[in-house]
């Protein structure tokens, strides 16, 4: 009990590291939150710091969640959980680190929206499908220049094309009912962007560099 509780502090602890915040405040002396669109994610950052400083947050914040998600693989090798319970406990990891990440003890609790951890998360229990969903995102993007956009469909793909069984096998129950959580905290931490999508305002991924707020 004490080696799953203390996998969950930790994991709350890693998805708190504001990773977008402390590098625009480390190598630029700003607050990333007053800038762009405000977000603490790698997007805003791409946006506003330029490419090197988008790219470090992102695989920062893929880390992050990929990480906390495999405590549950380590805790299975040294015994403390049993071979069924694994998918059980990465969820709880992995989605305890994307809490840390909206709401990072170390940033007062404004954090970013989520979408890189949970592509760690869904690296480190479906690599496959997370493969599926960065080609989803890309085309997206690509093709509309809104990153909130190609976040959401990505997201919106994970559990359906879970449920159609892509790769042939039955998915388990569980790794599905995970998959609209997904989309569910992505729909929920983009509504400000679906209703700048809605009305033709999103902001673009083009760079804007500190322009503020
Ligand atoms: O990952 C966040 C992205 O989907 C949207 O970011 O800064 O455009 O709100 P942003």
């Amino acid at each position: 009990v004490i080696a799953l509780i203390s996998a969950t502090v930790l994991a709350y602890l890693l998805g708190s590291i504001p990773t977008a915040v402390w590098y625009g405040q480390a190598f630029f002396g700003l607050d990333i939150r007053n800038y762009g669109s405000g977000n603490a994610g790698a997007t805003n950052t791409f946006r506003v710091l330029g490419k090197r400083a988008g790219t470090v947050v992102m695989l920062v914040d893929v880390m992050k969640g990929f990480t906390a998600t495999i405590l549950a693989t380590l805790l299975w090798r040294y015994q403390f959980i049993d071979a069924d319970d694994v998918l059980t406990w990465k969820l709880v990891f992995g989605l305890t680190a994307v809490i840390g990440h909206l709401f990072p003890v170390f940033a007062n609790f404004k954090g970013g929206k989520g979408v890189a951890s949970l592509l760690g998360m869904v690296l480190a229990i479906h690599p496959e499908m997370a493969v599926v969903c960065i080609g989803i995102f890309l085309l997206v993007v690509i093709a509309s220049q809104y990153v909130s956009l190609g976040s959401l469909l990505a997201a919106l793909a994970f559990p359906v094309l879970l449920l159609l069984r892509i790769f042939g096998e039955k998915e388990s129950p569980l790794l599905i009912a995970f998959g609209f959580v997904v989309f569910l905290i992505v729909a929920l931490t983009h509504q400000k962007n679906i209703g700048r999508l809605l009305r033709g305002q999103e902001n673009r991924t083009v760079l804007i560099r500190l322009r503020k707020k």
